[in-house]
């Protein structure tokens, strides 16, 4: 079916498409475990995944961005999702930069976005959050306000300001330090900054008597180099000296590095995160080498061109707990995640494993 509207959704512009797709979704919700659920929600028990308490009903979940403001959980979850996150949110509302900021590569397989993490704002979401009865678990993605002048104990008092409305209503909270759309850079992936941020979030997690699990979301590497600097085994240390409970990886890319679209188009596109298939192989890159240094203790979540079973299956064996999904779901539509659920069942079967569970890191 989405063979047959992709092409007229591709002959829109990429954030129109999107916010039609969107608006779509909306209207259909209400009836989703009616009308979408049937179609889509099966699953296999063998993809039942434990992580931090939660049952997850399979690994395959929503990435951060598509649902910044959380109003479509339930079509996510009847689409079949595993789980959702929701989000970036951050302290104040967002408009975000001007348009057009969101384009796609199609020869790529991929998109460029610098929305500047337009959202609701921290307050909103938590009144919609508050009168969601969802089913799956939800993580709650937390993002500095998009603001260049919000910098040092600031940035540290604005991420608190969301944490502390939104951390009680989230199964497991990300702090997104990555995004590559802010004016003032990614100040958080700097090992003092994130000693300070990761010290005041706690202290409030502490004060709030949670135990939400904190999980940070991290950049690529740059595509060319595969050696990681000490920067990130520093940042790696600083997360798990404070408790940090896994990781998200990756966010998009800043670089252009190895695309096969015409360079005189990516320079009208301008500046943006990159995603989408580009990104598999670094992605795939960072969670060796992340399993490796956590030594396969902390539960992580594989993002980045996902865009098939094969590709969800080779993270889940490369040491992923969760993958999600974003820029394959713009290429290949709502299937995508039932076919990616049905070829796991089928390559666990395969390889003699009976549930994803035991599958987790096997190639580490
Ligand atoms: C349009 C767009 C908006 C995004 N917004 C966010 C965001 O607000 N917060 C975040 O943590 N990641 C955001 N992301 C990054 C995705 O969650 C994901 O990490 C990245 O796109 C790589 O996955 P993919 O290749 O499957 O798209 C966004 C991605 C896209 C394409």
């Amino acid at each position: 079916m989405y063979r047959l509207f992709r092409p007229l959704l591709f002959r829109l512009d990429a954030e129109r498409a999107h916010r039609l797709t969107l608006a779509a979704a909306r209207l259909v919700q209400p009836l989703a475990p009616w009308l979408v659920a049937p179609f889509f929600k099966e699953e296999h028990p063998a993809l039942a995944v434990q992580c931090w308490g939660l049952t997850f009903p399979n690994p395959v979940g929503l990435a951060a961005g598509l649902d910044k403001n959380a109003r479509l959980v339930r079509f996510w979850e009847a689409l079949g999702f595993g789980f959702v996150e929701v989000g970036s949110v951050s302290a104040r509302p967002s408009r975000g930069n001007p348009r057009p900021r969101l384009f796609r590569l199609p020869e790529d397989r991929a998109l460029i976005n610098r929305m500047g993490l337009n959202n609701d704002g921290a307050e909103r979401v938590a009144r919609r959050l508050r009168r969601l009865r969802h089913r799956r678990p939800l993580g709650i993605n937390l993002a500095k306000t998009h603001d260049p002048n919000i910098l040092g104990e600031a940035a540290v008092a604005d991420f608190c300001e969301s944490f502390r409305l939104l951390a009680p209503l989230a199964d497991y909270v990300t702090l997104n330090i990555s995004c590559p759309n802010t004016a003032e850079g990614k100040t958080f992936e700097d090992p003092d900054a994130l000693d300070a941020l990761l010290r005041a979030i706690f202290a409030v997690r502490r004060e709030l008597d949670l135990s939400v699990p904190v999980l940070l979301k991290l950049s690529p590497p740059p595509s060319s180099r595969t050696v990681f600097d000490s920067q990130l085994e520093e940042i790696v240390e600083v997360a798990r000296a404070h408790g940090i409970a896994g990781f998200v990886a990756t966010n998009t890319a800043s670089d252009r590095e190895g695309l096969r679209t015409d360079p005189e188009a990516l320079a009208r596109i301008g500046p943006g995160g990159l995603s989408g298939r580009p990104l598999a192989a670094r992605a795939r890159c960072l969670l060796f080498y992340l399993y490796r240094l956590t030594e396969g203790k902390l539960p992580l979540i594989s993002v980045g061109g996902i865009d098939s079973a094969e590709e969800a299956y080779r993270r889940i064996r490369a040491g992923a707990s969760l993958v999600q999904l974003y820029t394959g779901l713009i290429y290949e539509g709502p299937g995508l995640v039932r076919r990616i659920k049905q070829g796991l069942v089928r390559r666990l079967e395969q390889d003699g494993f009976d549930s994803v569970q035991a599958a987790i890191g096997i190639d580490a």
